[in-house]
């Protein structure tokens, strides 16, 4: 069992959250159309929807907001920001933006210009969804060339995070290399279960994109956690800081962009930072001003841009991420060992659990994960996300429904929120669910939304809800 590593802070500020009994969830989960996008969050007790903004600011977090300097341009605050991603990431040119998919915005238009191609293509490990969608908005082709070990939920391994580096090899072959407008390495893969990419891979795809002249784009969303997973497993990194580590992920990308609602520790913020092209810098900025806002802002006021900065260095501090990366995979352990299948280990952010092979008589267009998260905020109010066939949506040429290679409900953790109470709370919940899997049934729509479904669809049990069995309640679990 994995050691329980106590929360490395005093709490100082506390917000109550609510516990509802089964007949309140039952109708509002029910006025919500069996989706849990749609309920609203006083309804949810432990809400495990996104770590995304939804983290805990520190007191030095929250003493900064107070250091914002509102001028239109040439904030203080911007400086600071821009002088802390020089020291962590070694990328003197900063721009700040809303938050991630701001910088995509603004980044990707760029390098498909440049690229010239009229076929251009995206080429990662896994493009998370704003990414896709902002590649594809910007005229080009996302593709992922992940390692296939990554869809064996149940056998273990390092770096699920990992390129294909012969997929990757293959793809550029294919495509021809003059149409690749970038390679993006997404560190932590999200979308893999928040699992790891190893330096050895990323210095691996960096060579191959400098050898044949491909802009490398670094995904930096979740730096911190990859930088720790590469501490703890890779050859010749223990000994190593975070800090040096970070740099030297950091030294194989000409450019990242980067969600601050993670990684950053802040509930809104992004920005992108490029290593030495000032060019594209330049021209990216141009892009900036109607987009996001003036260049020294992006969208954002100077109080967040000071947040941000405090916040990066506190994500790199050891004792900090031995207990956030310990959190999560108390809570997988947990879940594991009482036969709940996860994706194995578990990743920085998130619990990842199989669906289809937990209610393996659900069919992929009846949505085995989704039924989940609805039982899940059912028996115990826990609000997770389903990540599987309901999200990927249909065909856009044939408007067949596809299938998801894996059907995960993403139990993600925000970060500082809650205790190791709450993974008990949340394990026992599951566990529960678990027991009566059988008697859980699918999903059909009623109300389907043309694109990005999951957010605002609406549906019905497939079969008659009589036949679910009720929850046993929480204290006799
Ligand atoms: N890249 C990755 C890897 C992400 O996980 C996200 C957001 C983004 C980019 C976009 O950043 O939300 O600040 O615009 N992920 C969130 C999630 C929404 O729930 O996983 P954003």
């Amino acid at each position: 069992m994995t050691k329980r590593i106590p929360e490395p802070f005093r709490i100082k500020m506390v917000e109550p959250i609510r516990m509802t009994d089964r007949a309140y969830r039952e109708a509002a989960l029910a006025e919500a159309g069996l989706n849990p996008f749609l309920l609203r969050s006083e309804d949810v007790y432990i809400d495990l929807l996104t770590d995304s903004g939804t983290g805990a600011m520190s007191d030095r977090q929250w003493a900064g907001l107070l250091l914002g300097d509102e001028a239109y341009a040439g904030s203080r605050n911007f400086y600071r920001l821009a002088e802390t991603i020089d020291r962590l990431f070694g990328y003197p040119y900063t721009i700040p933006t809303h938050q991630g998919r701001g910088a995509e915005q603004i980044v990707f238009p760029e390098l498909v210009k440049r690229c010239g191609s009229q076929t251009p293509v995206f080429l990662s490990n896994y493009h998370f969804d704003t990414t896709k969608a902002h590649v594809e908005i910007a005229g080009a082709k996302a593709i992922n060339v992940l390692t296939k070990v990554a869809s064996d939920t149940a056998r273990y391994d390092d770096w699920k995070g990992n390129f294909d580096q012969a997929e990757l090899l293959h793809a550029i072959e294919i495509h021809g290399r003059q149409n690749v407008a970038g390679i993006i390495a997404t560190i932590t893969c999200n979308s893999a279960g928040g699992q790891p990419m190893s330096m050895a891979n990323l210095r691996a795809v960096s060579g191959y994109a400098r050898e044949m002249g491909i802009p490398m784009i670094i995904d930096a969303t979740r730096f911190a956690e990859n930088a720790w997973f590469i501490k703890q497993r890779e050859d010749g990194y223990a000994d190593r800081s975070i800090r040096d580590i970070v740099r030297e992920m950091m030294c194989y990308g000409d450019m990242l962009t980067m969600s601050a609602k993670k990684d950053g520790m802040v509930n809104i913020g992004g920005f992108c930072a490029f290593r030495q092209d000032e060019d594209l810098f330049r021209a990216v900025q141009t892009r900036c001003v109607p987009m996001e806002g003036f260049i020294t802002y992006g969208g954002l006021a100077g109080r967040d841009m000071e947040a941000v900065a405090i916040g990066l260095e506190e994500a790199v501090e050891s004792d900090y991420l031995a207990y956030r990366i310990g959190q999560v995979a108390y809570l997988g352990e947990r879940l594991r060992s009482a036969g709940v299948p996860i994706q194995y280990p578990t990743g920085g952010h998130a619990v990842f659990v199989d669906g289809a092979a937990m209610l393996p008589h659900i069919p992929a267009d009846r949505f085995p994960a989704h039924a989940l998260a609805c039982e899940l905020y059912l028996e115990a109010g826990v609000r997770a996300v389903e990540i599987g066939s309901l999200m990927l949506g249909r065909d856009p040429v044939t408007g067949k429904q596809e299938e998801s290679p894996l059907e995960l409900l993403r139990l993600t953790i925000p970060r500082r929120v809650y205790t190791n109470d709450h993974m008990d709370y949340i394990a026992d919940a599951l566990i529960a669910v678990a027991r009566r899997a059988e008697t859980i049934s699918g999903l059909d729509f009623t109300y389907e939304p043309p694109i990005l479904r999951h957010f605002t669809a609406r549906f019905s049990w497939a079969e008659k809800a009589a036949a679910r069995l009720p929850a046993a309640e929480m204290a006799d679990a």
